[in-house]
């Protein structure tokens, strides 16, 4: 047995094997809350140069495994990479966010290039060798893309919005422009998923963090549908690749995305009901999630409770413990660790 062939937890359960202590680790686990990322994020100057310097993006991915021992590892990167590998201008403001030229007329998104520049992502993947040759080979690594959807809601805004009203207009107003912007996102996903596999990624998490403000029409249109094409895309070339959904806030339409898209695992928010996802989800996929972050601000006792009922409502299925979304920058480490320490005591 080759050493990268070690058993790793996290790829046990998507492949159906629960595991007796839940694998762990955190959406955005790489981060604003970690000094060490702040010190190196200063150094690297403007936060794409962070991204695109294989060893930076590198560091700061193993950055948060040193501390926490965290079952998987991902890669630091982020889902705007798509549009700027498209020849987008991307931009990330100091305490803004992203800012990128609006995409908001069929007009324009007839200029919109087919094809992203694969060599601009050339040092995401050299990035995950880096990662891949110095990870414990228990602790699997994770790649990932955002959903077509969600990275269209800030292509056609221009930034992020508070109810991505720009880009529900025009899937209303214009759904044709709008479908191909959809269509230029599931192609270069899947090549750039593919090639996140090809450079040692175990695992694949597609990020719909605006999923749950489209009605079930909508929804099936834009989150779902091209789900499923990039699912399928990617097992049109790696069969057995391991992808775990993340369509935040889909409530009640989680079972239709499971069923229609194929994942084998989907990340559920805070707020699912236990009974519905244990009965209509776990008994098909494992469930990645879903303590709260703020719990992980406050701590103490509402921070165990919380944890226990995590694990009471889903680890006698299978689990992969994490947040409901990304970490908080404001998020105590000592509070990471409280919660480490609780979910690596349980025993079922
Ligand atoms: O999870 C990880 O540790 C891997 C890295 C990762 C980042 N972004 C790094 C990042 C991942 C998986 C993402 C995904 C991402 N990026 C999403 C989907 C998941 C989610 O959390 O909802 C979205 C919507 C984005 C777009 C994005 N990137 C926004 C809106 C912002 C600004 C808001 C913010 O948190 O500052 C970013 C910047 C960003 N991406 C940061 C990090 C660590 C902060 C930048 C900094 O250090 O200044």
């Amino acid at each position: 047995m080759t050493q990268n062939s070690a058993v790793k937890p996290l790829l046990e359960v998507l492949e159906g094997r629960r595991q007796q202590v839940p694998p762990v680790w955190m959406m955005r686990q790489a981060g604003r809350y970690l000094p060490e990322y702040r010190e190196l994020r200063t150094r690297a100057g403007g936060f794409l140069d962070l991204c695109f310097t294989p060893e930076y993006a590198a560091e700061v991915t193993l950055q948060p495994i040193r501390r926490f021992n965290f079952d998987a590892a991902i890669i630091f990167s982020d889902i705007l990479v798509i549009p700027y590998a498209l020849g987008r201008s991307v931009r990330f403001e100091a305490g803004e966010g992203p800012r990128l030229d609006p995409l908001d007329t069929p007009d324009k998104v007839q200029t919109l290039a087919a094809r992203a520049d694969f060599a601009k992502l050339e040092p995401v993947y050299e990035a995950l060798r880096r990662v891949r040759r110095e990870l414990d080979p228990k602790i699997a690594l994770i790649g990932f893309c955002g959903a077509p959807w969600t990275v269209a809601t800030y292509m056609v805004a221009g930034q992020g919005t508070p109810d991505q009203a720009p880009a529900r207009m025009m899937a209303y107003r214009h759904a044709e422009a709008f479908a191909k912007i959809i269509d230029v996102l599931v192609e270069n996903s899947i090549r750039y998923l593919l090639g996140q596999l090809r450079a040692g990624a175990d695992a694949l998490q597609i990020f719909d963090t605006w999923a749950g403000v489209l009605p079930p029409r909508e929804f099936q249109r834009w989150s779902i549908e091209p789900a499923r094409r990039i699912v399928e895309g990617v097992r049109k070339e790696v069969p057995d690749a391991k992808i775990i959904g993340f369509p935040r806030g889909a409530g009640a339409q989680l079972p239709a995305y499971v069923e229609a898209t194929g994942v084998d695992a989907v990340s559920i928010d805070w707020a699912a009901e236990p009974a519905m996802i244990r009965e209509r989800v776990q008994n098909r996929v494992a469930v990645q999630g879903n303590l709260d972050p703020l719990v992980l601000i406050a701590g103490g006792t509402a921070l165990d409770r919380a944890v226990d009922d995590v694990l009471a409502n889903y680890a006698s299925g299978r689990l992969i413990f994490n947040l409901g979304h990304g970490i908080q920058p404001e998020t105590p480490i000592a509070h990471v660790e409280q919660m480490l320490k609780r979910v690596r005591a349980y025993r079922s």
